[in-house]
């Protein structure tokens, strides 16, 4: 079972401290191999051109503080906010680390957000939404934003697509933008630009777990936090998991390596609009 706040919390504990360089690691997995790098501190903030200096805006789950901290830096108004303590605990780190030392960071109970009705001009979030799995969940988060934004308002986010919506890992959800648009227009904001990054590598966890897993009997992809993975406390299920881990990465980077020769191919047969990726949307809010 997927239980949001004690999952982010895991990896907020497992969070290289003062990490967001190109050396930062967001976490590492059971056999302590990090395996998600953090962007660089320096690529941040995303939505750059939306930022007016004088806007007041709102990062939801900040993670490591990345979004935040950089447009501290720019002298943008910012707070961010995140269910995981272990991670706004990094956050703080973090952004102490490129001297910004008294972050505005809330925690947030993953729905209600403790902000007046019309407070912020933007709000952003990069690769939240996909984590929240559960659709009426996602609808309140919608409605709390719609709520909190200005009339006027833009929400930037940027998450994992698919054409249907799949659970590729008990942790993800991929869902199409017609869901998006859809859940988004039940709280007045309405999408006004879509920038589609195609990946051949996210396309084929779509297609794994939406028609190949269910067809083999297999359940979602296993999460790299070892949720499905028996008790490693004894050394023979160490040892196991040790091999299945080292299979799971020889996997990925096939895969991976496979999808870098095919995304190229499927730009030049125009394919890429039918491929699962990562998109970046733009919502504004009904200016009445
Ligand atoms: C992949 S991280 C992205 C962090 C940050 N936005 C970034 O770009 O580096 C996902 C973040 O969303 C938060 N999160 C995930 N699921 C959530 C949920 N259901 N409710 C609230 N926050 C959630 C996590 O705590 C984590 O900080």
């Amino acid at each position: 079972m997927y239980e949001p706040s004690e999952y982010w919390d895991k990896i907020g504990k497992v969070s290289t401290p003062g990490s967001g360089d190109n050396s930062g690691h967001f976490s590492t997995d059971e056999t302590g191999t990090s395996f998600y790098q953090l962007p660089r501190w320096t690529t941040q903030p995303k939505y750059w051109e939306y930022m007016q200096s004088n806007a007041r805006v709102l990062d939801i789950g900040s993670g490591n503080g990345l979004q935040v901290g950089r447009l501290t830096q720019r002298g943008v108004f910012a707070v961010g906010c995140d269910i995981a303590f272990a991670l706004l605990k990094a956050a703080k780190e973090n952004m102490a680390a490129h001297g910004i030392n008294e972050p505005m960071l809330v925690q947030w109970d993953g729905v209600r957000m403790p902000f007046a009705s019309n407070t912020f001009d933007r709000v952003t979030t990069n690769t939240v939404l996909q984590h929240v799995v559960d659709d009426s969940t996602l609808d309140s988060i919608l409605g709390e934003t719609s709520r909190i934004l200005n009339p006027g308002g833009l929400f930037l986010i940027c998450e994992l697509v698919s054409p249907r919506d799949v659970r590729t890992a008990p942790h993800v959800k991929m869902r199409s933008t017609q869901t998006y648009r859809r859940i988004a227009a039940s709280h007045s904001l309405r999408i006004t630009k879509i920038r589609h990054r195609a990946s051949t590598y996210i396309a084929l966890q779509s297609v794994y777990s939406r028609l190949l897993a269910p067809a083999a009997g297999l359940g979602a992809v296993p999460n790299s936090m070892g949720q499905t993975s028996p008790d490693t406390s004894a050394p023979r299920a160490r040892n196991i998991n040790r091999v299945t881990s080292l299979a799971k990465r020889l996997a990925r980077r096939f895969v991976s390596d496979f999808a870098k020769l095919a995304d190229p191919l499927a730009a030049t047969l125009h394919l890429d609009h039918r491929l699962a990726g990562q998109d970046e949307i733009v919502f504004e809010k009904d200016a009445k």
